[in-house]
Parts: structure tokens; sequence; C-alpha cells
């Protein structure tokens, strides 16, 4: 076949794909194929402006390494990296809903018991806050002997992964057999995505905002129980209502309360006063579902 048109040049090319043995594969590239010229199409893109946007993606992609995503960073201001996570972790009623993993989890994080000290070689202070739980099932039992893979920003907004230094206010807690777990660490603040790089430049363009309304991280797993990648943000932050990465439920929002009590403070560790987060995560049997993939930047550059 030759002399195709732009009625008939979609056709074409998915025609070429009909000896492709993968049927998913083969479906995704149709599908791709097709969205792709119907965007075309669509906004009669232009020779100058098709360029444009394949310099954009190089860029993208120059700006990444083995410590930056900026791929994912794309993918998440765009809603994508949320759409995925809607798509396929549809919450199971009464679990702890799922959130987009984002660009700065990190494999090798230090394990620790209950009651750990996730401030332990911090470069920076913070609010103390003293985080307490329960990993629960879905009819409210404990789960034993789950595991927390928490980590969260500096004080600064800036996360260990960002800069050259060693891991901080990171690290995987173990829950006890009785579901509890505990952690000491500092209250999160809200901070800005990085903007810095070409999705800094879109994010500019576009006109929107570039802030993350305060969070920690959460990975909870458990043998026998389908693990959540969630996040847990702080009541009353003021970006709750417009996070760059789409990410906020009501559900994750969890209360920084006011201790002040110095024998409470002493018999956890904690300066007085101190805040205190209580928050339980609640986890839906395994069931056979296929565990999320878990990705640090370094695992998208070997
Ligand atoms: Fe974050």
């Amino acid at each position: 076949m030759r002399q195709f048109t732009e009625d008939t040049l979609t056709e074409a090319v998915i025609g070429r794909l009909k000896d492709v043995d993968n049927p998913r594969f083969k479906q995704i590239m149709a599908s791709a194929v097709k969205h792709l010229h119907a965007f075309a199409r669509d906004i009669q893109l232009t020779e100058e402006e098709w360029f444009e946007g394949i310099k954009f993606l190089t860029a993208v992609g120059q700006k990444c390494d083995d410590k930056r995503q900026e791929f994912i960073l794309l993918s998440d201001i765009l809603g994508l990296s949320m759409m995925i996570v809607a798509l396929n972790h549809k919450t199971v009623p009464g679990a702890t809903e799922a959130t987009v993993l984002g660009p700065f989890f990190a494999h090798g994080a230090k394990e620790y018991e209950h009651g750990a000290d996730l401030r332990e070689g911090a470069s920076m202070k913070g609010e103390d806050v003293y985080v307490s739980g329960k990993v629960l099932s879905l009819d409210g039992k404990p789960v034993p002997n789950a595991l927390l893979d928490i980590w969260q920003a500096k004080a600064d907004g800036i996360y260990d992964v960002q800069t050259d230094g060693e891991f901080e206010l990171r690290g995987r807690v173990k829950a006890n057999a009785k579901g509890e777990y505990a952690f000491r660490s500092y209250k999160p603040k809200f901070y800005s995505v990085p903007i810095d790089g070409p999705v800094g430049d879109l994010i500019r363009a576009t006109g929107n905002h570039h802030m993350r309304p305060a969070h920690m991280h959460a990975i909870v797993s458990a043998p026998g129980y389908q693990p959540v990648i969630t996040h847990v943000f702080v009541e009353g932050d003021p970006y709750l209502d417009g996070d760059a990465v789409f990410a906020v439920k009501d559900s994750l929002i969890g209360r920084y309360r006011k201790v002040d009590d110095a024998a409470e403070a002493k018999r956890l560790g904690m300066p007085n006063p101190f805040l205190r987060l209580d928050w339980d995560f609640r986890l839906a049997p395994d069931a056979g579902v296929k565990a999320r993939k878990v990705i640090a930047p370094s695992d998208a550059i070997a």
C-alpha cells in the first residue's frame, strides 16, 4: 500500500502490527498510534510545534539519572500516574486508599523495630512527632508482623535522595505481632516538586502551581494481604486542594495533635511538648491480586 492520506494513514500504521505475537503489546501499540494520530489531527499539529514537543521530551530524558526521574514527575503532574493507580487499584471498601508512589522512593532503607527513631542522623530539625497506630484487616483485626516502608521530605522540602547525603527520615519499620507500629520522626512540610527542569518549565507555561501538601509516604505490606502504596497528609495544610500530582484523598488526611505532658513525653522518648499522629492502616486480603511494582528512579536507568 502507498499514497496514504490523513484519512488512511492511521489504519495503515496499525495494519503493520498484524504479525506482532504478543496480543497485549499489539493492543497497546495500536491504541497509542490511534490516539497519537487523533491528537495531531484534533489540534492540526504543525511541524514546528511537534519539533518543540520532541525537544521537550529530549530534555525530559536528559534530566533523568539514577536519582532524578523527570518522566515520573511528568506522569505525575499530568495526572497520568494517579489515573493508572485509579484504574489498577480500585480501593476495596474499608481498605486504606492507594496513591502515587512518586519519584523519591528508594530501595534499601534501614529496617527498624517498633518505636524506631527516623530522626536518627537527620541533617536538619523539624517538629517532633510520635507516629503510632495499628495495621488492621478489613474486619478490624490486627495484622501481625506488617512492614511499613516510610519516607518523607526534610524540613526544607527536599528528599534525602535529591542530595548526595545519607538516607534520612526514611526507614522500614516493623510492626509487632499485635499489629502495632510506632516511630518517631518530624512533622512533614509542604514542598515544591522539582521545577529546575523541563517539567518545571511546563508547569510555569501552563500557569499551574507546583506545590504538594505535606505528607509522609508509606508502603504497608504483610503476608496474606495486598500491600498498599499510600500517603498520610497533614490536616490543615494550605495545599490540600491543589496537590500538583492529584494524590489527595479525604480518607488520607491525618491530624497531628499537640501533646503537652512531660510524663508521656518521657515514656515515649520525646521532647515535651510534641506532636502525635495516631494512624491505622487497613489492608485488604491478598486474593491473588498482582502486587503493585515499587519503582525507584535507579530502576529506570539500569
Ligand atoms: Fe512526597
